[in-house]
């Protein structure tokens, strides 16, 4: 199976993904994660991504889909795709509709996470995440054992450089225009699944978990 999460910034991709990873075995594919990777590690990609994360727009279709359609050729993701963060554009939904018929391959849900405004806004504000080891956390909701350490690797925890009050309205604003219109295009297909985003993290997770198991095949 394949599966898409659709949701605003803070919605819960990524903590639900790794949840569900976990879960079902299928492989986690995180756009973001691989562009924040490309700039730590200096790459051109990275140098080309950054000013684009900084400012919560959106990299170039091109550039997203070429990086994205070549991870999902790698051997790890034969038992299937946790897509999340990908795609976000019309056109991004095509080339990976596309990509995926090609190997007479299809996405079996896409899974839209809905969590209200104020509460999106204090998860990316209140975020940390781990330096070493990726894990996140947040100073509300799911706070470290010890303030700034990671409690899985020990590692040290920062916020992304687009997690700000600034960034996240303009982030709101750029998933309303460029991102949402998906929400119709999955409707129309019938692989629209909408999915309470409030509540415990493990809840939720239930909740995904549920759906993916009503849109397996026969
Ligand atoms: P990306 O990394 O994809 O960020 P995003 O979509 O803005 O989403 P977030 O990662 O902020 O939120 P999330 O839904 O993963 O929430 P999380 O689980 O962390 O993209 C970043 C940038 O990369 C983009 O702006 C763009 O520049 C570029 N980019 C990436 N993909 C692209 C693409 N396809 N095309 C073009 N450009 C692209 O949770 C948030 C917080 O809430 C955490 O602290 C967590 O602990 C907490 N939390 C989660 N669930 C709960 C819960 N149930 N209760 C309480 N707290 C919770
Ligand atoms: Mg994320």
């Amino acid at each position: 199976m394949n599966i898409i999460l659709l949701g605003s910034p803070g919605a819960g991709k990524g903590t639900q993904a790794t949840e569900l990873e976990a879960a079902t075995g299928m492989k986690h594919i995180a756009s973001g994660d691989m562009f924040r990777a490309a700039v730590r590690e200096g790459t051109p990609l990275g140098k080309l991504a950054q000013s684009y994360l900084d400012k919560g727009e959106l990299v170039p279709d091109d550039v997203v889909i070429g990086m994205v359609l070549e991870r999902v050729r790698q051997p790890d993701c034969e038992n299937g795709v946790i897509f999340d963060g990908f795609p976000r554009t019309p056109q991004q939904a095509e080339a990976l509709q596309a990509a995926l018929a090609e190997h007479n391959d299809a996405i079996n849900a896409v899974l839209l996470l809905h969590v209200d405004k104020d509460v999106l806004i204090q998860r990316v504000i209140g975020r940390w995440t781990c330096r070493k080891c990726q894990a996140v956390y947040n100073t509300y909701f799911r706070a470290p054992k010890v303030e700034g350490v990671c409690d899985l690797c020990e590692g040290d925890l920062y916020q992304r450089s687009d997690d700000n009050l600034e960034t996240i309205n303009h982030r709101l604003d750029v998933y309303e225009a460029q991102t949402s219109p998906l929400i119709a295009h999955y409707r129309t297909q019938g692989i629209l699944h909408e999915i309470n985003g409030l509540g415990d993290i493990d809840d939720i997770t239930a909740r995904m978990v549920q759906a993916i198991e009503s849109a397996k095949p026969c």
